[in-house]
């Protein structure tokens, strides 16, 4: 039998390649044709997308779902989910995020990919429970990173633990493109021995091994490969759905996809990649292969924001200082895998040491990693070195959410004379600012307007 593939056209790959700004139109155009190919699910929904919706482009990202799911009748439709994070960057109360799984299944959403920064499990807890609730698919991740703590022992007890959570699935999150083909064949095999439930793996091109990694995946017997279509495929997006599909035509693994029906979903983007390319939208730097992540483990985004940091503090030519850096600082944290918030976390600590000397400056996020605030970090951190970064201020051990009182009343209060639709409290609970600023828009009967336009400067996080 062979692998499935999701396509993740419609959220990662262009949150990796264009900032998220793919507007709804130009992805409603699209669905029709994708619906047709008979893929396993088509991400489109959640990461970076939802605040983009409301921050760059004017739009409701809870009317880009629905009109998604009116177009799409046969294919599953998938999202990215950050534990009780939600789609934001701090946690929130479980009431808020119960509420958001509900809405998301409620909207068209059948899949849901949940992780967590840390591998924490107890940070999937509610949103796992939630989903199972509202009878969802839980998919559950690893966020695979590369360090002492972390090996196929320790991910396969990982996904043990997230299969009696309930999980239906397990995603191998490789966020960085760390992952490289003959360890993927050593992990998809291990995973495989230990749990019952479907394996995908999701990879970024950065590094350019991530297609070979799928090859050695699928024949350890992954079920399902993240690809994208290959105009807004590879650099830092997902390797390109045709090759892979064509790699294995007529093999044991083939997975079944049409090229003929793919070709009509690739003419469809081909036109729209020159367009974002021309807008400046598409950086071709984006589309090359990235030593620095082979070298230096760390994902593509955290180097341009090491990069900016240092050139706004006038340093620039402290860069290979602070790479060197930021293994220490990671070792220091617990060995947190990078990815968003985690990378930036350690990227800026790793820039005030350079800067400043050894931890004589301090952000206020790293104070709250090392405190325990984001959750449990993989190693242990040493008493001393908790000490020395936290002073006298008690270490968390329990899960953070623990602490949040119940805010979906609140938010609601708050909002009630922009409340259009249920929905909108979940979107002011999110990203209040970036929320009001688009109830005003709507409520001024702006709606609709199609706004390219957008901040190229903000930062793209890979995940
Ligand atoms: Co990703």
């Amino acid at each position: 039998m062979g692998f499935k593939i999701t396509e993740t056209v419609l959220r990662d790959a262009h949150q990796s390649l264009i900032a998220t700004r793919m507007t709804t139109p130009q992805i409603l155009g699209a669905v029709e044709l994708l619906d047709d190919v008979g893929y396993h699910s088509l991400e489109c929904w959640g990461g970076a997308t939802f605040d983009s919706c409301l921050r760059f482009l004017n739009e409701d990202p809870w009317e880009r779902l629905r009109k998604i799911r009116e177009r799409a009748k046969k294919t599953k439709l998938q999202m990215l989910f950050r534990g009780q994070n939600i789609l934001g960057y701090r946690h929130y109360a479980d009431d808020v995020v119960e509420y958001f799984v509900q809405k998301s299944i409620a909207n068209g959403i059948d899949i849901i990919r949940i992780f967590d920064a840390l591998n924490d499990p107890r940070n999937l807890k509610t949103a796992i429970k939630a989903a199972i609730k509202e009878k969802g698919h839980v998919q559950a991740c690893i966020s695979y990173t590369i360090s002492p703590y972390h090996s196929t022992e320790a991910f396969t007890k990982l996904a043990k633990e997230l299969e009696e959570m309930g999980a239906d699935s397990i995603c191998i999150k490789d966020m960085a493109g760390l992952l490289l083909p003959y360890t993927a064949e050593e992990l998809v095999k291990a995973l495989k021995e230990t749990v019952k439930i479907p394996i995908q793996l999701h990879m970024h091109y950065t590094a350019g091994t991530a297609s070979m990694a799928y090859m050695k995946a699928i024949e350890a017997g992954v079920d399902v490969v993240d690809c994208a279509i290959s105009p807004m495929a590879l650099g830092t997006s997902q390797p390109a759905t045709e090759p892979i599909v064509k790699t294995f035509e007529g093999t044991p693994y083939d997975c079944g996809l049409d090229m003929t029906k793919l070709n009509k979903v690739r003419d469809y983007f081909a036109p729209l990649r020159v367009e974002y390319l021309k807008s400046g939208l598409l950086d071709p730097k984006s589309l090359g292969v990235d030593v620095n992540t082979l070298l230096y483990q760390i994902p593509g985004g955290m180097m341009s924001n090491l990069i900016s940091q240092l050139k706004q503090a006038g340093k620039a030519d402290k860069l290979d200082e602070v790479l060197a850096e930021v293994p220490n600082v990671r070792r220091d944290a617990g060995y947190p895998p990078l990815v968003t918030p985690t990378s930036q976390i350690v990227g800026s600590q790793a820039v005030m040491n350079v800067l400043f000397g050894k931890y004589k400056q301090v952000t206020k996020e790293f104070r709250g990693l090392v405190r325990g605030e984001y959750g449990q970090t993989p190693a242990p951190i040493s008493d001393e070195f908790r000490k020395q970064i936290i002073g006298d201020a008690e270490p968390i051990t329990h899960r953070p959410a623990d602490d949040i009182p119940n805010e979906l009343d609140k938010f609601r209060a708050q909002i009630k004379d922009y409340i259009e639709q249920d929905e909108d409290v979940l979107s002011y609970a999110l990203f209040d600012k970036v929320a009001t600023k688009y109830f005003e828009f709507r409520k001024a009967g702006k709606y609709g307007v199609d706004s390219a336009r957008g901040d190229r400067d903000a930062k793209v996080h890979n995940v």
